[in-house]
C-alpha cells in the first residue's frame, strides 16, 4: 500500500514537472504589422546598423566586458539577450542610450519619435525566428 502510495506520488510529481517545463508552442503571431518593419527598416539602417550590424549580428566578443569595463553592442536579431527586455524597455534603451555606468550608446529621443522607435523595434524583432519570438513573449512580453 505504501509504495504504491510512492510510486504515485513520483508519478504525479513526474507528470507535473513535465507539464511545467514544456515550452509554450512558437507563434508566428508578432505585435507588429509588416508596414511598422517597412517603416522601421531605413530608421534601423540609418541609426542602428553602424554599431549593432546590417543584420543585427552586434560586435565582436558583445557578452565579454573591454579592457576599460565598456560592452560592445549586443545582437539584436535574437541571437544576443535582446529578448529579455519588455517592449517598454527597448523603447527606452533606444530613446536614452545606455543607462548603465560605461555605456557608450547615444539616445534616439531627439531625432525620433515614441512611434518610429517602435517601428525600430519591429524591424528589428522581425529578424527573430517563432522559437526566440515566443521565448519573449512569454518571459519579458510587451
Ligand atoms: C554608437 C554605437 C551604437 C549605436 C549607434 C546604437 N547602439 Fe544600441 N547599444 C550599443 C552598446 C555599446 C550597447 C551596450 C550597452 C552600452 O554600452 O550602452 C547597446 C545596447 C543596446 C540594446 C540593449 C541590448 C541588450 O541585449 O541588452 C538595445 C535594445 C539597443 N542597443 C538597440 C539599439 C537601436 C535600436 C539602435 C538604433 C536606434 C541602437 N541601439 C544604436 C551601441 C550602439
Amino acid at each position: 500500500m505504501k509504495q504504491k502510495m510512492i510510486i504515485l506520488c513520483a508519478a504525479l510529481l513526474f507528470m507535473v514537472g513535465i507539464w511545467g517545463c514544456t515550452p509554450p508552442q512558437p507563434t508566428s503571431k508578432r505585435w507588429y504589422t509588416p508596414q511598422q518593419v517597412k517603416s522601421g527598416q531605413p530608421l534601423y539602417a540609418r541609426y542602428c546598423a553602424g554599431c549593432h550590424g546590417e543584420q543585427g549580428q552586434g560586435g565582436k566578443d558583445w557578452d565579454r566586458p573591454k579592457k576599460d569595463g565598456s560592452y560592445s553592442p549586443q545582437p539584436l536579431n535574437g541571437s544576443g539577450h535582446s529578448w529579455h527586455h519588455t517592449l517598454s524597455s527597448l523603447e527606452n534603451t533606444i530613446a536614452q542610450g545606455g543607462t548603465h555606468p560605461g555605456a557608450t550608446m547615444p539616445g534616439f529621443a531627439h531625432v525620433t519619435t515614441q512611434a518610429q522607435r517602435y517601428t525600430i523595434i519591429a524591424a528589428f524583432q522581425d529578424m527573430w525566428g517563432d522559437v526566440i519570438y515566443t521565448k519573449w513573449l512569454y518571459r519579458a512580453g510587451l
